[in-house]
């Protein structure tokens, strides 16, 4: 294999497979919420039980969700490359728990997660599978001062550190599904690219940034991508994707 530590970024394209819609639709809505009410600390602040509902109701829904055969490429590729020395880190914009259920490790959630929850009061975060409103009390500091453990706009995205050691870290950099307007993940590609690190895309349609990647496999994440891993294990090379 010529790649011994690859990079993955994820976006909503990989779930989008496995029945959970993207954000940004057509109509610019989220689930019809405008996104200033429900991923905004304003819109918290406005309207507390209007964002609790929302990710209540997207919680008990994913909570049904199965990973698709895009989830469990990178799983393969990330067990196999592990036998090689290597290492598959995936960063994920996605707060679904989907990379966990089929059974990735290394996964980095850097816009939070629906199965944890943030007291507001005293900072710490934790997992929490249930509903959550005005009314749970934080099993930290006892005060019902909780929200969703979502990275809204206008907040800085987790783990960036560790991002940033990884992206100096690979050899390869992948980015699935994601449309490649939300910074700062839409930047990691530049990054990659000045270090002359092949950048690849797996998206339904080019995205924003799609002229930095070095190459664009176009189609579903969920046919692509097992296609793509298969061939990189085979070949230890990235394919054309009229090879796929
Ligand atoms: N396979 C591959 N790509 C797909 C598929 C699929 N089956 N279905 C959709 N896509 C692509 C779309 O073409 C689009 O480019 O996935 C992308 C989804 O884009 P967004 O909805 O913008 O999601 P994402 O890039 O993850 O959003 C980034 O923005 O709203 C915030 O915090 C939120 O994490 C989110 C961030």
């Amino acid at each position: 294999m010529s790649y011994q530590h690859i990079l993955v970024l994820t976006g909503a394209g990989i779930s989008a497979e496995s029945g959970i819609p993207v954000f940004r639709a057509e109509d610019g809505l989220w689930e019809n919420h405008r996104v200033e009410d429900v991923a905004t600390p304003d819109g918290f602040v406005r309207n507390p039980q209007l964002v609790h509902d929302f990710y209540n109701t997207m919680r008990r829904s994913v909570k049904e969700k199965q990973p698709n055969p895009a989830h469990l490429a990178l799983t393969k590729l990330q067990t196999e490359l592990e036998k090689q020395g290597g290492t598959v880190t995936i960063v994920t914009q996605n707060i679904d728990d989907l990379h966990e259920k089929a059974k990735s490790h290394n996964v980095i959630h850097m816009h939070g997660e629906l199965n944890s929850i943030l007291c507001e009061r005293c900072g710490k975060s934790y997992e929490w599978h249930e509903d959550c409103d005005g009314t749970t009390v934080c099993k930290f500091c006892g005060h019902k001062t909780m929200r969703p453990d979502i990275v809204w706009f206008g907040e800085i995205p987790y783990h960036m550190e560790a991002i940033e050691r990884e992206i100096q870290k690979c050899d390869l950099f992948m980015a699935i599904g994601t449309s490649g307007v939300v910074y700062p993940a839409a930047g990691f590609v530049s990054y990659c690219s000045h270090q002359g690190k092949p950048c690849l895309e797996f998206n339904l349609t080019p995205s924003a940034n799609s002229g930095v990647f070095t190459q664009s496999y176009l189609g579903k994440a969920g046919t692509t991508l097992p296609a793509f891993v298969d061939y990189l294990l085979t070949h230890g090379t990235w394919p054309d994707p009229s090879e796929l």
